[in-house]
């Protein structure tokens, strides 16, 4: 608690102190009031580009703009007191140049007032995540599975099964555990090199689809409670079935209104006398 009475967030530092401890908790949240549900069970919270998947129904993250970003990064904010909140820099918002990839890390800071920033990437990053860090914006790295880079890797697949892969991501590893990075996704990684990673770089690892071996775990958090009835990633494991919850009330609510069984009198608004 603060000396106001206000609930503080988590830093960046402190997550960054948890490497090596009782692992990490983190999911993804879009919305205030699933931020508001998830707060007080996490560590960390954060905004995924995954939201264009997930809330918007696109194909992939590229679509993702930093409007999108900065709207859900707001709504977000807006239900947490304790989980530190990262929303991620979305596709184009940081590639082209570590000056343009920190105004639009400025912008999510200032506009959102969120603690950090995520963005995917190994070596090709480590200066930009450094330019960032050094000026004053925390940022998470993310490397293994990049959905980002979906259209050059040809499709979503886990990756460090061949001895180029595992070179790779060692190399990338290496790189933003020495950029300043707070602490480093791993995401769709086979176990061993997600162990030895974890065991190599300073900072925390947080796994999804990565192994028990990595510091702290995240999920996309509509996985995570089964508000999807189609494909489940083997790496998920589904907590609840709020999609069939879900289409199960609304069945329900169809038979009531179609039999005049909803809305009833203790429903209904009379008339003062
Ligand atoms: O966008 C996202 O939700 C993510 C997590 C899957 C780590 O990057």
């Amino acid at each position: 608690m603060s000396a106001t009475g206000l609930k503080m967030r988590l830093t960046p530092t402190r997550i960054r102190a948890m490497k090596g401890g009782t692992p990490i908790v983190s999911l993804t949240a879009y919305t205030t009031p699933m931020a508001r549900l998830l707060d007080e069970h996490c560590d960390l919270l954060l905004v995924g580009d995954s939201v264009g998947m997930v809330l918007y129904g696109m194909e992939s993250t590229i679509a993702v703009t930093l409007d999108m970003m900065i709207a859900h990064g707001k709504a977000v904010m807006r239900g947490v007191q304790n989980s530190c909140v990262v929303v991620d820099m979305p596709f184009g918002s940081y590639q082209e140049s570590k000056e343009i990839a920190y105004r639009n890390a400025v912008r999510i800071l200032q506009e959102t007032g969120c603690d950090a920033v995520k963005l995917e990437g190994g070596q090709e990053m480590a200066e930009t995540v450094s330019f960032l860090v050094e000026r004053g914006v925390p940022a998470l790295g993310h490397i293994g599975l990049m959905p980002q880079q979906v259209n050059t890797a040809g499709g979503y697949r886990s990756v460090g099964h061949s001895g180029e892969e595992v070179g790779k991501i060692r190399a990338d590893a290496e790189a933003i555990g020495k950029s300043g990075a707070f602490a480093v996704v791993i995401e769709g990684t086979v176990e061993t090199l997600a162990r030895e990673v974890t065991a190599m770089i300073p900072v925390p690892t947080i796994g999804i689809g990565a192994s028990v071996a990595c510091d702290g775990q995240i999920l996309v958090c509509d996985d995570m409670l089964g508000l999807f009835n189609d494909f489940t990633p083997r790496f998920v494991r589904r907590y609840e079935e709020l999609g069939k919850r879900v289409a199960a009330a609304a069945t329900a609510y169809a038979v009531d209104v179609r039999s005049r069984a909803f809305p009833m009198e203790e429903h209904t608004f009379k008339r003062r006398s």
